[in-house]
């Protein structure tokens, strides 16, 4: 999510790092900042916004080295602020680290040091690597580094440096993505190969648990603490697709990232043994959640089509009965709320003009908000009582899609949370939890089809109608799977929940106009059955997403697309993946402009 790089070699520093994290912008970052050493000395720069004119502050002025670090932030754990920018360093400012990640138990590791001395300038998670290294600092700053990162649960790709040992750089990686850049007489090491493209096409692939040691003239990676052989690789990538993770579009790498969102948006919040969540954004409000006793979730879009599959979630596990609103409709209706009542916000930017709007008339009327947000500081989570971050690293596709995966996620545990305030057992706690921490590996079993997912998708390309039906869980997929096809093909496609088509949509079904029926095997199982065959009783193709195991949908569905067994409640988490892809290949193959359709902007700020 954030950008690292780092360099050490025979040229002075600041202009590669400046450039190299200029390369990562793309992304849309809200601060940066550097470190370079120069004569075992140390200078440190740190901004909010985007790098704009910064050269002349400090290239060859008090900037200089020849080896030195660099980072661009995206929130995740403390706002947008200057002390929050990395690099963090330790209490005698000898020791400076950037990390991309989330240290799940730094609130605990933390606690720790401030008792045993440490004196903390930020509120992030990264600044309690610089204080356990210069804790456990003896004779080199390898040995440091690895001795803190046993102490750390969560993920991490980091580099540090430091005045104490400064001829070198030390990176490691736990998740979170890093290379090295082997060039001529100097090494580089970056979470992106943007960052490093034009001075090295040479790169090495950090695993996890390796520790890399990068000096002026050579460099070793240890695992273990033993020396690891590594190949070096070639890139053949042009920058363009580098920015991409080497993908054709935005919209595709996120869908690959999709499985790793949901685990981001988890770490560190499952209490498995009790059955238990923990939401540290909801504990200033704990009191007040257990007193409420209904529930209005409004978002806009696909955060919508979220909000509608929380309110199936929490009216069934957490037996509160929930209303889910558009903003749009919600600002101009008469909504009836009382002191018991919870609104929750679901939005991907926390800029929605909508969205806010609708939270501000709640406020008004004295409503608890909470929200579930993506970018850290935005207007919805600096305006709502209380929320919960979704984690999701920046989406920069039009078209939301691991944002998507990422709100699901969260409602999910909010449905805990809130479920075990109240009737929820601790079985089905942990039952839930047991189950979610499975998805991340399903999710990946999902994406290994993308092959046969886009020959299903080019099989179709010449259709102009598609309709997208799903019950329960899965009718907001429904919608959401239409939504995702219409705005990057500009075919048209309409969502619905399988109950209606008899109620006027099947006048329209024909052999030129599929339905991707959304059926796992669950509750209403039965009865998508009865609408799959009404529309093949009208000659409809049926596209069928279907449990693993389920042979008996290949006697009605023309193709079928098979996502893993889960809990009924997690089966949209899953669903929802083979459709994103669908959209993606079906615009493909159209030739779309994916990334950036036309009449559509990433966050719709104006009413
Ligand atoms: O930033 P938000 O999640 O509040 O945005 C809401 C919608 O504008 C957004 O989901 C939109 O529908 C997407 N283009 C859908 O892919």
């Amino acid at each position: 999510m954030c950008g690292i790089i780092g360099y050490i070699g025979t040229k002075e520093a600041s202009p590669i790092l400046l450039s190299g994290l200029k390369r990562m912008e793309y992304r849309g970052y809200d601060s940066y900042g550097f470190c370079f050493l120069n004569d075992g000395k140390a200078s440190l720069f740190k901004r909010v916004g985007k790098i704009d004119n910064t050269e002349k502050e400090f290239l060859g002025k008090d900037f200089v080295g020849q080896i030195g670090i660099g980072h661009s932030r995206w929130a995740t754990t403390g706002l947008v602020t200057q002390e929050n920018a990395h690099p963090h360093c330790d209490c005698k400012k000898e020791i400076f680290v950037v990390h991309n990640g989330i240290v799940e138990n730094y609130k605990e590791l933390k606690a720790k040091l401030i008792k045993e001395g440490h004196i903390f300038e930020s509120e992030t998670d990264t600044e309690v690597i610089a204080h356990l290294i210069e804790k456990y600092y003896v004779n080199n700053l390898e040995g440091a580094v690895g001795k803190a990162l046993r102490d750390i649960r969560g993920t991490y790709g980091l580099a540090v440096i430091s005045t104490k040992d400064p001829e070198k750089i030390v990176a490691a990686r736990m998740s979170s993505p890093l290379i090295i850049g082997v060039g001529v007489d100097e090494f580089l090491v970056a979470s992106d190969p943007s960052a490093i493209i034009t001075r090295t096409r040479q790169i090495i692939n950090l695993d996890d648990g390796e520790i890399a040691i990068l000096k002026k003239d050579g460099f070793c990676i240890l695992k273990e603490e033993k020396e690891a052989q590594k190949n070096i690789e070639t890139i053949d990538w042009d920058i363009e697709q580098a920015e991409k993770g080497g993908y054709e579009h935005f919209m595709l790498k996120e869908i690959m990232e999709e499985p790793s969102v949901i685990e981001d948006a988890m770490r560190g919040r499952l209490l498995e043994d009790e059955g238990l969540v923990k939401l540290g954004g909801l504990e200033s409000v704990q009191d007040q959640l257990r007193k409420i006793d209904n529930i209005t979730l409004i978002g806009c879009g696909t955060a919508h089509y979220a909000a509608k599959i929380g309110e199936y979630m929490l009216e069934e596990y957490a037996n509160i009965p929930t209303l889910t609103d558009i903003g749009s409709e919600f600002r101009y209706r008469k909504p009836i709320v009382n002191k018991s009542t919870a609104a929750i916000f679901v939005s991907q930017s926390g800029e929605t003009a909508d969205t806010l709007a609708a939270l501000r008339e709640m406020k008004a009327k004295g409503v608890l908000t909470l929200g579930v947000t993506n970018v850290v500081g935005s207007s919805q989570s600096r305006e709502t009582d209380a929320g919960v971050y979704t984690r999701s690293g920046p989406e920069i596709a039009v078209a939301s899609t691991k944002a998507f995966l990422g709100q699901l996620t969260i409602l999910s545990l909010i449905t805990i949370y809130l479920g075990r305030q109240r009737d929820m057992s601790i079985v089905t706690g942990k039952r839930i939890i047991s189950e979610l921490m499975k998805i991340p590996e399903l999710a990946r079993e999902i994406l290994k089809q993308k092959n046969e997912i886009k020959k299903i998708a080019e099989k179709y390309k010449n259709c102009r109608d598609f309709w997208f039906i799903g019950r329960k869980y899965n009718y907001p997929i429904a919608l959401e799977g239409a939504l995702k096809l219409k705005e990057v093909s500009y075919v048209h496609a309409e969502g619905l929940a399988g109950g209606e088509l008899k109620h006027g949509p099947l006048a329209l079904i024909d052999e030129n106009c599929p339905t991707i029926a959304i059926c796992p095997t669950d509750s209403v199982y039965e009865k998508m059955i009865s609408n799959i065959e009404e529309i093949k009783a009208r000659k409809g193709k049926i596209i069928a997403i279907a449990t693993v195991g389920n042979e008996e949908i290949e006697k009605i569905a023309d193709d079928v697309i098979y996502i893993p067994k889960t809990l009924e409640m997690l089966t949209p988490i899953l669903s929802v993946i083979p459709l994103h892809l669908f959209a993606y290949y079906f615009a493909d193959s159209l030739d779309r402009d994916i990334d950036k359709p036309k009449n559509l902007a990433k966050s719709v700020t104006v009413e």
